[in-house]
């Protein structure tokens, strides 16, 4: 395990330079296929006798920097790239479980993957109960004979609350279902789950990892902490019928999920990220630690100036005192608590919709994580889909304007919200 610090290893993690004709920038292998020296070279890359590409679909020299270079700043064995986060969760999940399986996971999460859980994840026999993750014992009170995974965001988008990571950690270990971590709204440069227990990572890297707002991708790393053989994920101790037999846990050990996320995962359901996304979203990564700080900066000084303002009725972001998460921020992001802020107006969704309509640095679209600040009402978009009951779980209510805080000044990201404010 490399004794690097995260600046460090956001610049150079995964790129010897040796091996890509000394250039300097991480290239992009805008290649689908790879030449094979004989029929024995491609059947031995096919059994896995031999490590190397095969086709874009499975990996590629440009993602792979940007595997390795994840895994390296997450602190796992190995890291799998994919087309969006969505595609990461989706993929992450279909190869890990089976119709019949079932999930606990916190009710406050990212729209699209509540849904996914909630609605089409049935669909294929996959069932979820969501708890309230604010009290890891409702995590072990969900525990059924069949349940096979434990699923949360470290940082909710957008109830922003931070989870106790370690106590759920416990739950799952005790369980003995792997306990899988999007710390997309967190960012690797602030959080570290398999530190504190998670299994598996995962990120839409179209937030803050690309954090240009360009380009679309995911990431899973596996920390290799979690014992596939005890019993429960035949999957992995069994002669797998996809792929010639192997079996996982034997021939792979700590990387066994990786591989499986590979051979079996991106070949079947095929959500490879291209390599010319992979190269943007490393120009992106070369500078997370820096702009995660300033946006961190940007969205603490623009809630404590909020929560000054007589328009705004409440401000919710877990680097304030009145936080109902301040404390566990200060255990797990001890260095900065992202660019997110929510908050409501006294003048409800009326006052919500005449500020949302009236900024003109602040972007209204469904995205976070950009350098530039956006803006938008989750009722009526991202959560859209979910009843009042569940948008109330995720912690979404009528009156909520989320904030993506990017890096202008702060002085003019205050004037756009206060002329805004003027419309009310
Ligand atoms: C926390 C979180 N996870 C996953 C996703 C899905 O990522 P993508 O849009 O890259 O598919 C999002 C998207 O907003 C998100 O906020």
């Amino acid at each position: 395990m490399s004794t690097q610090k995260i600046s460090t290893q956001a610049l150079h993690a995964g790129h010897d330079t040796t091996k890509t004709g000394g250039t300097r920038a991480v290239p992009i292998y805008q290649t689908s296929s790879y030449v094979f020296n004989d029929t024995e070279h491609a059947a031995n890359l096919f059994s896995l006798k031999e490590l190397g590409f095969i086709y874009t679909r499975l990996n590629n020299p440009t993602n792979d920097i940007l595997q390795q270079r994840l895994a390296a700043i997450e602190g796992g064995v190995g890291a799998v790239v994919f087309a969006s986060g969505t595609s990461a969760i989706s993929t992450g999940l279909l190869t890990l479980l089976k119709a019949g399986d079932h999930i606990v996971a916190s009710s406050s999460l990212y729209g699209g993957t509540f849904t996914l859980l909630n609605v089409t994840l049935p669909r294929l026999g996959i069932t979820t109960t969501f708890v309230d993750a604010s009290n890891p014992e409702n995590f072990k009170n969900a525990v059924q004979e069949n349940t096979k995974a434990f699923f949360v965001e470290s940082l909710g988008n957008p109830k922003l609350d931070v989870l106790d990571l370690e106590a759920i950690a416990e739950q799952s270990k005790a369980a003995g279902v792997p306990f899988i971590v999007d710390n997309t709204v967190a960012s690797p440069a602030l959080l570290n789950p398999i530190k504190h227990g998670a299994n598996l990572v995962i990120h839409s890297l179209t937030k803050y990892i690309g954090g240009q707002g360009n380009s679309l991708g995911g990431a899973i790393i596996d920390a290799g902490t979690f014992d596939w053989t005890n019993g429960k994920f035949p999957e992995f101790t069994e002669p797998s019928a996809g792929y010639h037999g192997l079996i996982y846990s034997e021939a792979l050990g700590a990387a066994a999920f990786t591989f499986k996320l590979i051979l079996e995962g991106l070949r079947d359901f095929g959500g490879a990220l291209s390599p010319f996304n992979a190269f943007q979203i490393i120009q992106g990564l070369e500078t997370l630690p820096v702009r995660i700080k300033q946006h961190s900066a940007n969205a603490l000084e623009l809630a404590k100036w909020l929560e000054s303002k007589e328009e705004v009725a409440w401000v919710n972001y877990p680097g304030l005192e009145s936080s109902k998460y301040y404390k566990l921020a200060k255990k797990y992001l001890p260095n900065g608590q992202s660019g997110l802020v929510t908050f409501g107006l006294k003048g409800g969704f009326e006052a919500a919709k005449k500020v949302t309509d009236a900024t003109k640095i602040f972007s209204l679209l469904a995205n976070i994580g950009d350098t530039k600040s956006l803006i938008i009402h989750p009722a009526s978009t991202t959560h859209q889909q979910l009843t009042i009951e569940q948008q109330a779980g995720a912690g979404v209510t009528q009156d909520l304007i989320r904030l993506s805080v990017g890096l202008e000044a702060i002085e003019d990201l205050k004037q756009d919200l206060e002329e805004a404010f003027k419309q009310i």
